[in-house]
C-alpha cells in the first residue's frame, strides 16, 4: 500500500521529530518498506496506481503506545473519589482497607469472561484515540488464581481486537489482608509461588511492583526483581509516587526497562537514572487525580538526556482516564513538557520504555506499520485539544482497522 500526501512526523532523532511535510510510505504486508519525502518516492512506487492511498495532508504519525496500564480490573471507586474530594487522603484510603483492596475484592468475585466484558469499553476508548500498542498490569489479584486471570483477560482483550500488548506481572502491587503484618511471607508467596505460577501458564511479559510506603520496601522489590530475573523478565518500578524512596535508583540499577511516576524523584538521583539507561515514564493522570503538588524533575530529566514516555496509568483510583490525548495535555500542561515531547512519550518513548524500540513507535523502515492518522495541521494539535479527537483513521500491522476505515 502506497500512502501519499502525508504530513509525517517519524518521531525519528532527526531535527523536529523527522517531520516530512509532503511524505509519502509504503507499506509490505505490516512492515514499513520506505518513507521519505514524496519526490524522492522510487519509480516502481510512483508508477503504482493499485492500492494508493491519499492522506489529504493529514498527519501521520505512529500508533499511540500506552506503556503504563491497569485497565483490566472489576468494578470503580467513584465512592473513594467522593472519600478524597471531602479531604481524606489516597494513603489514608488505602491504610483504611480501601483503595487498591477494594479493587482486589471485586476482581477475585468476577470470572475471566466478565473482566474481559467489563474491560473492554476501556481498551476501545484507548483506541478510539489512536494506540495500537498497550501494557496491562495484573496486581488487582494479589492471589495466584486472580493475578493470572487478570493476565489471561489482558491476552483476550488485546488479541480480540489485534492489539500488540505487553502483560506485566503486579504481584507486588498492595499488601492483601491475608498476610496483614506479613508482608515478608507475602513477598516470600509471590517469589516462590505466584510469578513462577503466572510464567508458567505463559502470561508473563515483565515484572513490576510498587515500592512505597503503602506498598513494598526497596529491600522486597528487590528479591521480586531477584526472581524476574531469573526468569530472564524485564522489570520496572513503580516508584517515588507518594514519598522518596530510592526505589527508582535501585530499579534502574538493576537494569529497569522503566522507573515510573517519580514525583518524588530528586534532581540528584537523575544522573544515575540516566547512567543506567532506564526510562523515565511520567504519569500525570494521577498526579492531576491525587492533587500531588510536587512534580517529577522534568527539568533534569530532560538535561540528562533520559528519554521521557507519557501513559494513561489509567486504573479506578489515580487515574481513572482513558484519554491518551488528554494526557499529552497534562504533560505539556502540568509538568512542562514540549508538544513533541509528549507525543515522543506516547511513540518512540514509550516504545523503549517496552524495550520494543526496534520494532515500534517511530515510522522508519523496516518498522511496524502500526500508524495514526489524524485530522491536524501541526503536531502541538494533539497535546493541545481537550475533549475532541481528531483520530481518522488507525493501522495496525498494515491493515486500516475497521472502526476507523478511511
Ligand atoms: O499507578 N501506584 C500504584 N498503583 C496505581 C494505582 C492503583 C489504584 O489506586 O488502584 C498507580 O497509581
Ligand atoms: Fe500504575
Amino acid at each position: 500500500m502506497l500512502l501519499r500526501n502525508a504530513n509525517i512526523i517519524c518521531l525519528t532523532d532527526s531535527g523536529d521529530y523527522g517531520r516530512i511535510s509532503d511524505g509519502a510510505a509504503v507499506i509490505n504486508e505490516d512492515i514499513i518498506e520506505w518513507v521519505g519525502p514524496a519526490a524522492n518516492l522510487p519509480r516502481t512506487y510512483s508508477n503504482q496506481n493499485e492500492n494508493v492511498f491519499d492522506c489529504k495532508g493529514k498527519l501521520l504519525t505512529p500508533g499511540l503506545i500506552d506503556c503504563h496500564t491497569h485497565l483490566v480490573y472489576a468494578g470503580n471507586r467513584a465512592e473513594e473519589f467522593e472519600r478524597r474530594l471531602q479531604g481524606v487522603s489516597y494513603a489514608e484510603i488505602s491504610r483504611q482497607g480501601g483503595g487498591i483492596m477494594a479493587t482486589v475484592t471485586a476482581t477475585r468475585s468476577m470470572c475471566e469472561d466478565e473482566l474481559v466484558n467489563d474491560s473492554r469499553p476501556r481498551l476501545h476508548a484507548l483506541m478510539t484515540e489512536g494506540v495500537t500498542t498497550v501494557e496491562i498490569k495484573s496486581g488487582y489479584g494479589l492471589d495466584t488464581a486472580t493475578e493470572i486471570k487478570m493476565l489471561r483477560a489482558a491476552d483476550r482483550l488485546t488479541r480480540e481486537h489485534k492489539l500488540r500488548v505487553q502483560r506485566t506481572f503486579l504481584g507486588a502491587h498492595a499488601l492483601p489482608p491475608e498476610y496483614a503484618d506479613r508482608s515478608d511471607d507475602y513477598i516470600d508467596l509471590v517469589c516462590n509461588e505466584m510469578l513462577p505460577a503466572a510464567v508458567e501458564a505463559g502470561v508473563v511479559d515483565a515484572v513490576d511492583a510498587f515500592c512505597e510506603k503503602i506498598g513494598f520496601s526497596v529491600r522486597q522489590v528487590e528479591k521480586v526483581f531477584e526472581t524476574a530475573e531469573q526468569f530472564n523478565l524485564p522489570i520496572k518500578c513503580h516508584a517515588e509516587q507518594l514519598s522518596n524512596l530510592q526505589g527508582a535508583v535501585m530499579s534502574a540499577s538493576r537494569g529497569a526497562l522503566s522507573v515510573d511516576h517519580l514525583e518524588y524523584l530528586s534532581a540528584d538521583d537523575v544522573g544515575n537514572i540516566a547512567k543506567a539507561g532506564s526510562i523515565a515514564v511520567l504519569l500525570p493522570g494521577a498526579y492531576y487525580v491525587l492533587k500531588e503538588t510536587q512534580l517529577p524533575p522534568v527539568v533534569a530529566l530532560r538535561n540528562h538526556n533520559v528519554p521521557m514516555a507519557l501513559a494513561t496509568d489509567c486504573n479506578p483510583g489515580s487515574s481513572p482516564i482513558f484519554s491518551p490525548l488528554l494526557i499529552m495535555n497534562m504533560g505539556c500542561t502540568l509538568f512542562g513538557m514540549t508538544p513533541l515531547e509528549a507525543l515522543a512519550g506516547f511513540t518512540i518513548n514509550a516504545a523503549k520504555a517496552l524495550g520494543c524500540e526496534d520494532q515500534i513507535g517511530s515510522i522508519e523502515t523496516g518498522k511496524k506499520a502500526d500508524l495514526a492518522l489524524w485530522q491536524c495541521a501541526h503536531p502541538a494539535e494533539l497535546s493541545y485539544h481537550i475533549g475532541l479527537n481528531p483520530c481518522s483513521a488507525v493501522m495496525q500491522d498494515g491493515k486500516w482497522r475497521d472502526q476507523a476505515q478511511p
